[in-house]
């Protein structure tokens, strides 16, 4: 019998929902030398959790996740509220020798960040973030074909990771907006291209970047007034260098009218090129140099049990792997990383990195200059 992974999950709305389903998905389907379960819920009020625990199935709730972290039960703490509060609720739980799994962007600033980094490393403790979009089977076959050679040297990223949740002036004010949990579109979306980018090219070195707020002022509830200015930026972009020398564009917005989960890039390299996008996600295009003339163009491979993780789910091809299955594969590598299997990436140290180039783009659309990432954080 498999010793118990005992999870305190912390917040219970989009992403909370998300991990408590991740979490009893991924004993199903995956063989684990540990049993996952969720044992305590925590929400800002008592009736709030309970709801939530009864939903999910979770045994205890609780309105004050401080009562979660002192728990003695719990083994691994699974943040996944506002952005403002990962660093108090996350440096708690390092401070009770709990392991952590947090919601991205890591923390409002590269500087706070790195303060979660280096108390969780002090402290010999794993760390999780969820850029769940890096467990994405396509995603892995990105990376392996840059780091087998086969699209040759990379010479051109072009990122972006465009919605449109905030296009609507209408759309009220709520914590994405507050600027005590870090910037707006660049942190909130633009930390998942930058992760992915460095996931798939490696770091990246330098920027020059812009940002815009669209929509100045937002009300504070729906159709009502007063109306609160916005501090934070709705779109963001940036011309980045990386480190191997190739060069590229990081693109953010949550205000792109007609966009859903347009987090997509294009690679090129010296051999052939590589298309993905996550509205499509179990799709990846490539090119490759040398194919017959007339006959020469893109292919379009549909993700399958060949590809990383995908046999788990489904024996057959073509048939589409979704978000919360990407959420499994995410709480699967954690569940290997806490019984001494492979170290997970991306962890806290990593999660700094991508916050030092969100911190990066800020710096140098305040002073309109290209900036070193080495100058932050
Ligand atoms: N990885 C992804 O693809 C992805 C997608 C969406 C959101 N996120 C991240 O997940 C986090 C949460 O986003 P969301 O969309 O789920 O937000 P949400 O507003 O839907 O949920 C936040 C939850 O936190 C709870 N909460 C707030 N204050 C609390 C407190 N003091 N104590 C306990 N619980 C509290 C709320 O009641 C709610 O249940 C953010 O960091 C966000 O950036 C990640």
């Amino acid at each position: 019998m498999s010793r118990p992974l005992r999870i305190g999950l912390v917040g219970s709305g989009f992403m909370g929902r998300s991990h408590a389903l991740a979490w009893r998905i991924a004993p199903a389907v995956f063989e684990l030398p540990v049993r996952p379960e969720v044992v305590v819920l925590a929400d800002r009020t008592e009736e709030l959790a309970t709801q939530a625990a009864r939903q999910l199935g979770v045994a205890r709730a609780t309105g004050d996740w401080r009562d979660l972290i002192r728990d003695p039960e719990i083994d691994l703490v699974d943040i996944t509220t506002p952005n403002a509060l990962h660093k108090e609720m996350a440096m708690a739980a390092i401070e009770a020798g709990k392991a952590v799994y947090c919601e991205k962007p890591l923390a409002p600033t590269a500087t706070d960040a790195r303060d979660m980094a280096e108390a969780a490393e002090n402290a010999g403790l794993p760390t999780f973030v969820g850029f769940n979009y890096l467990r994405n089977p396509m995603t892995r076959l990105a990376r392996d074909l840059v780091s087998s050679g086969e699209i040759g040297e990379p010479w051109s990223f072009r990122g972006i990771h465009a919605e449109d949740y905030m296009s609507d002036p209408g759309v009220p004010w709520s914590w994405r907006l507050d600027p005590a949990g870090g910037a707006g579109a660049i942190a909130d979306l633009g930390s998942h291209i930058v992760a992915m980018a460095r996931f798939v090219v490696g770091p990246i070195e330098e920027l020059v970047a812009d940002l815009d707020t669209v929509i100045p002022e937002r009300a504070i509830t729906r159709g009502g007034a007063p109306v609160r200015p916005v501090e934070v930026d709705d779109q963001a972009r940036a011309l980045v260098r990386f480190a191997n020398g190739a060069a590229g564009t990081i693109e953010a917005s949550w205000v792109s009218t007609g966009r859903k989960m347009h987090l997509a890039f294009e690679l090129t390299g010296s051999k052939g090129s590589i298309v993905l996008n996550m509205e499509r996600m179990n799709e990846l295009r490539l090119f490759v140099k040398g194919q017959a003339a007339g006959r020469a163009g893109f292919v379009e491979i549909p993700a399958g049990p060949e590809h990383a993780d995908y046999a788990a789910f489904c024996p057959a091809p073509g048939h589409q792997l979704g978000f919360n299955e990407i959420k499994a594969i995410e709480v699967k590598d954690i569940a290997l990383a806490m019984a001494d299997g492979p170290t997970f990436r991306p962890d806290f140290r990593e999660a700094y990195e991508v916050q030092r180039v969100v911190d990066a783009v800020l710096l140098s659309a305040r002073e309109r200059r290209w900036v070193s990432i080495d100058e932050v954080g």
